[in-house]
């Protein structure tokens, strides 16, 4: 009866849609293909598949099965593991609040790109006479930045609405086939421009000189992408696994999530850093290469198909955004729901829903109103409100969204992937001391039926190499954003 008020995912497919949605994101898009530009390439995307295969389908698996085994979402399953565990799952609920905070900005921001190239291809302007120059426009523009903060909270809220199977399930469904199938066919017309072989060159040339001079550096970008792109360490995963059915094979799924999010990030480069080389934009860019270098592309590329390929490019890292995102929310509204359900009552998500987007949407108002901390904007930018300036405007408080990135991605992810890590290899798992505790997560994945053989990789991992890993990521998001 329990699922029954919680809901449940419908069918496998449409859970690892939503499982690959929320993955597959603005960090794959976006933060990918020039994190591996511009650390040696090749050889960045073999260090970033041993940390997919050590840490990332490690801690999946662990997140799906905690959920599942619990039935409750970030908060609700290590409660339900011991009361003192309870600030673990906090912190993933509070990770959840700050970035879907600026993620909907983000995202706001990504759907005027596209609104702009759809009006651009019935020949009006879609870019406010500012041409190229948009990305600086719009970061002052705030009633604009606010409109589209809105619509894109909006958005989110009618879907996480709507419920496990009938909203985040039934989105995604459609969205993510939808995505794919416009990636393939932006990388298909990139890949016909002349001068587009540079760009894989970039991406795939293997350089290690990149690791040689500065591995640590590698290592820790490549974690800490990973680690963001597989939404890991703040309980969403936890959360969609609650929801998961117990034949599910969970050893499986934790595998094809990771894969597949890889892939699509890797296609992403595809599209991206070749149609940057055939256009002549620097591509390593840098942050500044999802807003102001794509839209130099798509002008260069001029008439028609530039305006048709920046519609389907921004529609498409669009609906990326809106599956990673309902995630986000969903975190905040599952612990909600799960705390109305255990003191008996009943779940009200829709009210639910509505009063954590609004709440988070406050949040957010300082990342969309400080122009992104390039200073003079309406909200001061923290950098500004310190009277710090030259050398003093460090990563961490350049603008309100690196504040909240570093809270979050920087280090309340990593430690709770820390945390749980441990806690399921040394808590949960059996031990020299402890030789004949059961292992929980064995148990769950045994679920069902299904065999499990790699469990004594699995315990390995999760008692030695993840916690070394999240070591890794912790200090080196320190390092990247004091330094
Ligand atoms: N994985 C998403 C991306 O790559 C971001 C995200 C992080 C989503 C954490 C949910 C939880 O953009």
């Amino acid at each position: 009866m329990e699922n029954q008020s919680r809901g449940q995912w419908g069918s496998t497919f449409g859970f690892l849609m939503a499982a690959v949605g929320s993955a597959v994101g603005l960090g794959n898009i976006w933060g990918f293909p020039y994190k591996m530009g511009s650390n040696g390439g090749f050889a960045f995307l073999l260090v970033y598949i041993i940390m997919v295969i050590f840490v990332g389908i490690i801690v999946m698996l662990g997140e799906l099965a905690l959920g599942r085994k619990t039935g409750r979402g970030a908060v609700g399953a290590y409660v339900a593991l011991s009361k003192k565990y309870k600030w673990v799952g906090m912190m993933g609920v509070a990770s959840g609040f700050l970035i879907l905070s600026f993620y909907s900005v983000l995202g706001g921001m990504v759907l005027r790109y596209a609104v702009g190239y759809l009006v651009s291809m019935f020949g009006a302007d879609g870019f406010a006479g500012a041409g190229t120059g948009f990305f600086g426009f719009l970061l002052y523009d705030y009633k604009g930045m606010l409109l589209c903060y809105v619509i894109f909270m909006l958005i989110n809220i009618v879907i996480v609405m709507g419920g496990i199977k009938g909203g985040i399930e039934k989105f995604s469904s459609i969205a993510m086939p939808a995505l794919f199938f416009m990636l393939l066919a932006v990388i298909i017309y990139v890949a016909c421009q002349p001068g587009a072989g540079e760009g894989y060159a970039f991406m795939f040339k293997p350089d290690f000189t990149a690791l040689k001079e500065d591995f640590l550096g590698v290592v820790r970008t490549a974690a800490g992408q990973m680690f963001f792109s597989l939404s890991l360490g703040m309980g969403c995963m936890i959360t969609y696994g609650s929801y998961l059915a117990k034949n599910e094979n969970l050893q499986r799924n934790a595998v094809i999530i990771p894969v597949a999010d890889s892939i699509i990030a890797i296609l992403a480069g595809c599209a991206v850093m070749p149609a940057c080389a055939a256009f002549g934009v620097d591509f390593g860019a840098g942050p500044g290469l999802l807003f102001a270098s794509m839209q130099t592309v798509f002008s260069n590329m001029g008439g028609f198909a530039g305006n048709l390929m920046g519609f389907l490019f921004y529609f498409l890292v669009l609906l990326a955004a809106i599956t990673s995102s309902i995630s986000l929310l969903e975190v905040c509204t599952t612990y909600a729901i799960d705390k109305r359900i255990d003191a008996g009552k009943d779940p009200a998500r829709k009210k639910i829903t509505v009063i954590y987007a609004a709440i988070i949407f406050v949040v957010g108002l300082p990342v969309a109103l400080d122009a992104l901390g390039s200073g003079g904007a309406a909200i001061p930018a923290p950098y500004e409100l310190l009277g710090l300036s030259g050398d003093a405007i460090k990563g961490w408080n350049d603008c309100w969204l690196d504040v909240y990135d570093l809270i979050s991605e920087g280090i309340l992810m990593p430690l709770g992937a820390l945390v749980m890590s441990l806690i399921i290899g040394w808590k949960l798992s059996p031990t020299r001391k402890h030789r004949d505790r059961e292992n929980l997560i064995v148990l769950e994945c045994q679920e069902g039926g299904h065999t499990f053989k790699a469990y004594k990789f699995f315990d390995i991992c999760f008692k030695y190499i993840v916690p070394f890993g999240m070591l890794i990521v912790l200090y080196g998001q320190i390092v990247s954003f004091f330094g």
